[in-house]
């Protein structure tokens, strides 16, 4: 067992941490208080290859694998969750479908842009009726001849509005409940197709929220992804990868607030000496990046266990799990660490707090994940 990173992984990681600390945390505070996406940021994620970790040079990528992909998602989510969920639903849940069920034409023309960064992915599952029990969606996916024409919406999409690749989910045969179920690649600009309400957020403000709308929307038939009926399957494997990219949003949230706390507990004194000297604080301390480092070992393993090819379903549950409930944990001690300063925006703390809420709720809430894990521990 080897549990050091291989140089291309360090290099990785070492080219997003500065990446995150030179050109995302500055302007982060800003961007959240105003719920301001920053598409140059995408861009310049785009020119680094950070848009393709994981896809093959041959359809834009660079061939790194999931662990680095991770390691991205966490660095930029150590300064702002807000960018490290734009490229998890980026890869994991536009990208990684595509490159899984697509045919190759697909892949040169959806895969290709995403992962050169020229186009923004999104993933459309959730509906209003429709949340923890995806199965009971309402979307349908009528074939009228070499369309299908979708009528419907979708809920709480991240990257809706900025993105122009969506993979969507929609019944093809409203009947066969969840085995009706098929996926297809919607692009922005389609007629038919339009966004509805933009969400106003507690946490990651920056990334774009909104339902998105079919109405009548005609989509050829070779932007059917997969088979008719295998939808259901799609959305369930793809989640599969998406939970592991939340928990690495979860390490990087949690990894801030730790951070942070460590530097203001060296530096703030009370009682004539430093916070972190004195044990009340020093424990937390303790307490906090053991947490992190568990969440850390958990979301590694999984990202590794998917790119050596065995099965990781169980292992992004669980990852996704530990590291959503111990960011929660972790970053509502770094608040109690900085005291009243911590509640005010003078901080990053309250806003790590805000943001590490929703790893506990989106690509199914903690409860579900429960469900996920003890279904494939009793089966
Ligand atoms: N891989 C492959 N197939 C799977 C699967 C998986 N991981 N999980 C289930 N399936 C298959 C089953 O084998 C079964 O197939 P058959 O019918 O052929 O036997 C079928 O799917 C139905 O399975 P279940 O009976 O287990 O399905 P269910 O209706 O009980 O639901 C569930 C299971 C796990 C609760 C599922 O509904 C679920 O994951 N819910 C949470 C939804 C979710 O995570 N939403 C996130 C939205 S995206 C998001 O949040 C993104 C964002 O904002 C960034």
């Amino acid at each position: 067992m080897n549990f050091q990173l291989t140089e291309e992984q360090e290099m990785i990681r070492k080219m997003v941490r500065d990446f995150s600390e030179k050109e995302v945390g500055p302007s982060a505070a800003e961007r959240d208080e105003h719920e301001r996406f920053d598409r140059a940021i995408f861009d310049q994620m785009g020119e680094l290859g950070l848009t393709g970790i994981p896809w093959p040079e041959k359809y834009g990528g660079i061939g790194a694998d999931y662990v680095s992909y991770v390691i991205a998602v966490e660095e930029l989510s150590r300064v702002d969750a807000s960018i490290g969920v734009t490229l998890s639903a980026h890869i994991s849940l536009a990208g990684w479908p595509i490159y899984k069920f697509g045919t190759e034409e697909q892949k040169e023309r959806f895969l290709r842009p995403l992962a050169e960064g020229r186009k923004l992915g999104a993933y459309g599952l959730t509906e209003s009726g429709s949340g923890s029990d995806a199965a009971g969606m309402r979307t349908t996916a009528k074939r009228d001849g070499s369309d299908y024409v979708l009528d419907g919406s979708k809920i709480f999409i991240t990257n809706a509005g900025e993105a122009e690749i969506y993979v969507v989910f929609a019944l093809t045969d409203p009947e066969s409940k969840h085995k009706g179920c098929s996926a297809f690649i919607v692009e922005k600009g389609m007629p038919g197709f339009s966004m509805g309400k933009k969400e106003s957020k507690l946490g990651i403000r920056s990334s774009p929220t909104l339902e998105i709308i079919f109405d009548g929307c005609r989509v050829p038939k070779e932007n059917l992804l997969g088979k008719e009926g295998e939808g259901f399957k799609i959305a369930m494997m793809t989640l599969d990868g998406g939970r592991n990219g939340i928990a690495a949003q979860a390490v990087g949230i949690a990894q801030g607030a730790l951070d942070a706390s460590i530097e203001y507990a060296k530096e703030r004194k009370q009682f004539g000496k430093p916070i972190g000297a004195q044990q009340a604080i020093s424990f937390k301390i303790a307490e906090m990046a053991t947490k992190v480092e568990a969440s850390r070992l958990l979301t590694y393993q999984a990202a590794w266990r998917e790119s050596e090819g065995l099965s990781y379903g169980k292992e992004s549950a669980m990852s996704k799990l530990f590291a959503g409930d111990s960011a929660m944990e972790v970053t509502t001690e770094a608040v109690q660490v900085f005291g009243g300063y911590g509640y005010t925006k003078e901080y990053p703390v309250e806003r790590y707090m805000r943001d590490a809420k929703i790893t506990q709720i989106y690509e199914g809430t903690n409860e579900i994940q429960r469900l996920v894990i003890s279904k494939m521990l009793l089966k």
